[in-house]
């Protein structure tokens, strides 16, 4: 992997330069921390020390903003085996591995360096990254860690931070949310990559094995269903997935110092975004996810739609189909989804065809297939010609689209974004094909007109008049 030139400036600043600690004389060699001691980093962004979550008396091992007033740890290292004294001691055994010690003889927790090292040493790295390295390796590369707590987040993903997987190393990095804020261990909620074979990966969050939202697979651009994720001046982020990893970074492009997480939110059930307010001396909420009933997983059921209509959420369902029970759909239960018109004739299946439906989260990728290489209208064809594809599109919406993207089965978790949507080829039988649908188009401008420009007031007028 290839270290980028500001990555290795900063490594070699953190070795010209001792690290500064509050309580404790400390330098880039240190070998164990005691409970009541602390580690700085070098530019003194992330402490690392003993801290008691909300109202416990527990002790754990933590990351925080050293230079933030209100203590947002960002990771844990005993998070569901606390001590219960203050005689805690992290610290680097004889064989080279960091453990955590309580009363200086029992583990408590300890990192599973792959690597045996000479002369091991921590480095609490400004990028809120605890790393374990060689004293005999000038090495900089992220390859020459022994260890490092980025590869086991928490709750929270920092800058420069990878969700995903590290196929050679086995590594599956996701976040798990607290269990309360007294309690770092990891509750029902998580959020991560899953793998499909032949399909494209996506990340959900769930709640136990419960799918609760997810990102939509990456379209090349950004994930289908976070349509807010485009170029701007103060983040990166990137997208990496090949025979050896699978990852989503962001990062901050701006120099001026900032302050951004991802974390798992157990009170809210939620993914949220926070930046740090320095005026305001508090974190802003920045993006949350998920946001509305829409983006609940497949709140409309198979074969069904979402649109936020007034900040209420609406369900329809897809062109040639029909609730699967007209009285449960009229009181507003869309769980049981939508069922075809007129059943599939596969004998037939050439003079079939595809409605084209824009603005959409693409649907949930766990029965689907992915070719880089077929164009459009091979994918149509292919789609046609396989009596079980019910849908189909371009895997990527760069440029002018390429690559081809096929679902079997139910569609599940669809939504129309008023944003950068994604357009969906959904197979209907011929008799299908031609029929008006004036209702939905008309909800759709409406949904789109109120949430771009925020007049609600005239989306309500359009659905109105022309519904
Ligand atoms: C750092 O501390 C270690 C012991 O913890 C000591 O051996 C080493 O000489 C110190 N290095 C400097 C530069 O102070
Ligand atoms: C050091 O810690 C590791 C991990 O707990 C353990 O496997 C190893 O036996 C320990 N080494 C010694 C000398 O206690
Ligand atoms: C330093 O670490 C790199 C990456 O793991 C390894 O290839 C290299 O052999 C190591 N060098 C020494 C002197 O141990
Ligand atoms: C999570 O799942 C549990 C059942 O395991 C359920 O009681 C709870 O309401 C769910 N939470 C959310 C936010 O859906
Ligand atoms: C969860 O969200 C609530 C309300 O937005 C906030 O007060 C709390 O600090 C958040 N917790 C975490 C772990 O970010
Ligand atoms: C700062 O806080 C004040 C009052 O608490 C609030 O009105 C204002 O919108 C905040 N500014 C930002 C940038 O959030
Ligand atoms: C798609 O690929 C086929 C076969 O390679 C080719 O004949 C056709 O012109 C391509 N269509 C487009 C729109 O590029
Ligand atoms: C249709 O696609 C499914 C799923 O990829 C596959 O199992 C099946 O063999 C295909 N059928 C035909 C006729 O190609
Ligand atoms: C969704 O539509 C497909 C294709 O007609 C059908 O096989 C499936 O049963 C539908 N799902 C539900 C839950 O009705």
């Amino acid at each position: 992997m290839a270290v980028s030139p500001f990555l290795f400036v900063s490594v070699i600043i953190l070795f010209l330069f001792v690290p500064v600690s509050s309580t404790v004389d400390t330098n880039s060699t240190l070998q164990s921390i005691r409970d009541g001691d602390t580690l700085v980093s070098s530019e003194g962004k992330f402490e690392l020390g003993f801290f008691s979550p909300g109202n416990s008396k527990n002790r754990y091992v933590g990351i925080w903003y050293h230079k933030i007033p209100t203590t947002t740890v960002i990771w844990v290292a005993n998070r569901c085996n606390p001590i219960h004294d203050s005689s805690g001691l992290l610290t680097i055994n004889s064989t080279g591995n960091l453990v955590l010690l309580y009363q200086d003889t029992s583990v408590v927790w300890s990192a599973s360096s792959l690597k045996q090292a000479r002369k091991p040493f921590l480095h609490l790295l400004d990028t809120g990254n605890l790393v374990l390295k060689d004293e005999n390796n000038g090495s900089s590369s992220q390859e020459s860690y022994l260890w490092q707590s980025f590869d086991y987040p928490s709750d929270t993903l920092l800058p420069g931070m990878k969700l995903g997987w590290d196929f050679r190393a086995g590594l599956k990095r996701s976040l798990t949310a607290w269990k309360s804020s007294n309690d770092p261990c990891p509750g029902k909620l998580s959020y991560g990559f899953e793998l499909k074979p032949d399909a494209s990966p996506e990340v959900y969050l769930l709640n136990g094995t419960a799918k609760y939202y997810r990102s939509g697979p990456w379209n090349g651009l950004r994930f289908s269903g976070v349509p807010e994720l485009i170029a701007n001046p103060i983040y990166n982020f990137k997208y990496v997935y090949n025979d050896h990893e699978l990852y989503y970074m962001f990062d901050i492009k701006v120099e001026a110092e900032l302050f951004s997480r991802i974390v798992l939110n157990e009170t809210t059930n939620s993914r949220q975004r926070y930046a740090w307010l320095a005026g305001n001396e508090t974190w802003g909420l920045f993006d949350s996810a998920p946001e509305t009933d829409c983006d609940k997983y497949a709140f409309c059921g198979a074969n069904g739609s979402c649109v936020m209509i007034n900040n209420n959420p609406t369900c329809h369902c897809l062109k040639g189909f029909k609730p699967r029970s007209e009285e449960k759909w009229g009181s507003s239960d869309w769980s049981g989804g939508c069922v075809r018109n007129t059943p599939m004739i596969c004998h037939d299946k050439e003079k079939d065809g595809f409605i084209k439906l824009d603005g959409l989260k693409l649907p949930d990728t766990t029965h689907s297939w992915v070719n880089q290489r077929l164009n459009l209208s091979e994918c149509r064809n292919k789609c046609l010609r396989n009596c079980s594809c019910m849908a189909y599109t371009n895997f990527n919406i760069r440029g002018q689209g390429s690559g081809c993207i096929m679902w079997f089965g139910d569609l599940l978790d669809i939504r129309h974004f008023p944003l950068n949507g994604q357009t969906l080829y959904v197979r209907v039988p011929a008799s299908e094909l031609g029929k008006g649908n004036g209702k939905q188009r008309a909800v759709i401008i409406a949904a789109v007109v109120g949430s771009v420009s925020g007049v609600l007031l005239l989306g309500f007028c359009i659905y109105k008049i022309r519904c």
